[in-house]
């Protein structure tokens, strides 16, 4: 028994042993690749770690050190597992726009950055349909849901947020966050679920705890995320919960649409049809589409309400865009009603967020991995397995592209709108080299529609109902920063009364 422990103890050894080496060499190996990039940091195989440690809490820092450097350029800082390259300047993110899938891949970065085989589980990145489904037949639904839309932002702030007289303080994001889950799942799935306590609560907890969880598997070394990820997995009891709510109706709609089809009068226009535009046949069962709406509200429900407690801070530091904007969205209430055209016309309202969103970005974003070897029209070449980014907050804090860029200017865009005589390109939603909030080409965010009409609809309902403003002798709640991510300030709280002129 003694003889047999320790001859497995030695096994063991030996194994890891042999493994350690193995991730040394490959390290050596890939550092030696990449030697022609100069490194923000060190880049020593040993004292990388150190630096590697030091990304996690202050990466953006880093990323900016290398921006003022090489800007136009590459840099590279050491990360725990790997190394990652930052690129910058138009030309460059051009050649990221441009390159196909099979030479930089997006989804691989992806599943790097948020786990997503541990964290979701592996088929829905293999097959992700739902994202065909997010970018069209629900985009193409807005219009027609719109009424929906807005009469579940009128409920969730009466419920959430009473108009009251007198001031009071409540939570930010907190509350954000209830009236966004509200809102984006009477879309999704209707009344009554969208205002189920326990199912808002999943959709809620499900993005909060798969971006904790993929950053603690993040923290660990490449050779053990496998273990780390298995044993820090909860997607099976996250689907049960889902179950327990969808499961009955996803199992009523694939039924109805298997024995009278699509042309019934009484289909329901909700994500769960839209999903069956979409989905191959193998994957129409409830299982499936719980977890795809479930990964939906993730991606809907995390960025759509990080980017209103954002604008509502701006708001509330800079109380004197609350009389432009509330004019703007009088008129065109007054004009059209809440609808999605009158949305477009909320030009002030977009530019606001835009500008909130511009000072508001992660460090780094746009992250590719590159399947081949790749060369950037500069003349710079990466080897294959490299992962590249780009420096977001400091491209759009750049004061060649942006004049005074640390000054939050509301109607920046909609004075940038007004002199190219443009109508489309400065909004939210367009994609440019200068603005990366919702990335670029083919890969820009397929909700990006839904969530500026959403985010639209929801200050602008603040600004017609409430007077918002900053606790006495607060400044605007800074935001924080991990891993080059950023959130805004989570705890901060923001004074709320009925509006009284
Ligand atoms: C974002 O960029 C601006 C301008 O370069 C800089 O002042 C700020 O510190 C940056 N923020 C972070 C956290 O990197
Ligand atoms: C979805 O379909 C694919 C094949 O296209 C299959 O491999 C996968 O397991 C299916 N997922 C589910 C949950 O049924
Ligand atoms: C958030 O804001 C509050 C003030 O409302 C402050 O006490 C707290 O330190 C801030 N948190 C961070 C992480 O900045």
């Amino acid at each position: 028994m003694v003889l047999e422990t320790s001859t497995i103890l030695t096994a063991a050894l030996g194994f890891l042993g042999a493994y350690g080496a193995y991730v040394w060499l490959n390290a050596v190996s890939t550092a030696y690749k990449l030697r022609h990039i100069p490194t923000i940091g060190s880049s020593g195989i040993i004292t990388s770690y150190i630096d590697a440690y030091r990304y996690l809490s202050r990466g953006h820092e880093m990323i900016q050190e290398g921006y003022k450097k090489f800007h136009g350029n590459a840099f590279k800082i050491p990360l725990m597992s790997r190394w990652l390259v930052i690129v910058s300047g138009p030309q460059m993110l051009e050649d990221i726009r441009r390159a196909d899938n099979d030479l930089m891949s997006f989804d691989e970065a992806v599943k790097e950055t948020i786990q997503t085989d541990y964290t979701m589980g592996k088929h829905l990145r293999k097959h992700p349909f739902h994202i065909a489904t997010v970018r069209t037949p629900l985009t193409r639904n807005i219009a027609v849901r719109f009424g929906d839309i807005k009469d579940e932002v009128q409920a969730a702030f009466a419920d959430i947020l009473p108009q009251k007289d007198d001031w009071t303080a409540v939570p930010a994001l907190g509350t954000v966050m209830q009236v966004v889950v509200r809102t984006s799942n009477r879309l999704f799935v209707g009344l009554p679920l969208c205002r189920n306590p326990d199912y808002m609560a999943l959709n809620i907890e499900f993005t909060i705890d798969v971006m904790q969880r993929a950053t603690k598997i993040n923290k660990y070394p490449a050779f053990l995320k496998p273990i780390a990820g298995r044993l820090l997995t909860k997607v099976h009891e996250n689907l049960k919960r889902m179950l327990r709510h969808v499961g009955p109706m996803i199992e009523e709609q694939l039924e109805q649409e298997r024995l009278y089809g699509r042309d019934r009068e009484d289909r329901p226009n909700n994500l769960i049809s839209w999903l069956l535009e979409d989905a191959p046949e193998e994957n129409r069962t409830v299982e499936d589409f719980a977890m795809r709406i479930l990964t939906i509200n993730f991606a809907a429900i995390h960025t759509t309400s990080q980017a209103l407690t954002q604008a509502i801070y701006d708001l509330a530091a800079h109380p004197e865009y609350i009389a432009p904007l509330r004019e703007e969205v009088e008129n065109v209430i007054q004009a059209e009603g809440w609808t999605k055209l009158s949305m477009g016309k909320m030009r002030k309202v977009d530019s606001f967020i835009k500008e909130s969103q511009r000072m508001a970005i992660g460090a780094v974003q746009l992250s590719r991995k590159l399947l081949k070897d790749f060369t950037f029209s500069n003349g710079l070449t990466l080897p294959a397995g490299t992962h590249v980014a780009v420096a977001t907050n400091a491209t759009h804090m750049d004061e060649n592209i942006y004049e005074n860029p640390h000054e939050f200017n509301g109607f920046r865009f909609l004075n940038m709108r007004d002199e190219d005589g443009e109508n489309i390109k400065h909004q939210i939603v367009s994609l440019s080299p200068e603005s990366l909030t919702f990335g670029t080409g083919r890969h820009a965010c397929p909700g990006r529609f839904f969530a500026a009409n959403e985010l639209k609809c929801m200050l602008g309902f603040i600004v017609l109902n409430y007077d918002v403003k900053l606790p006495d002798g607060m400044t605007r709640p800074e935001s924080s920063w991990s891993q080059g991510r950023i959130a805004p300030n989570n705890t901060a709280k923001v004074l709320f009364r009925k509006r009284q002129d």
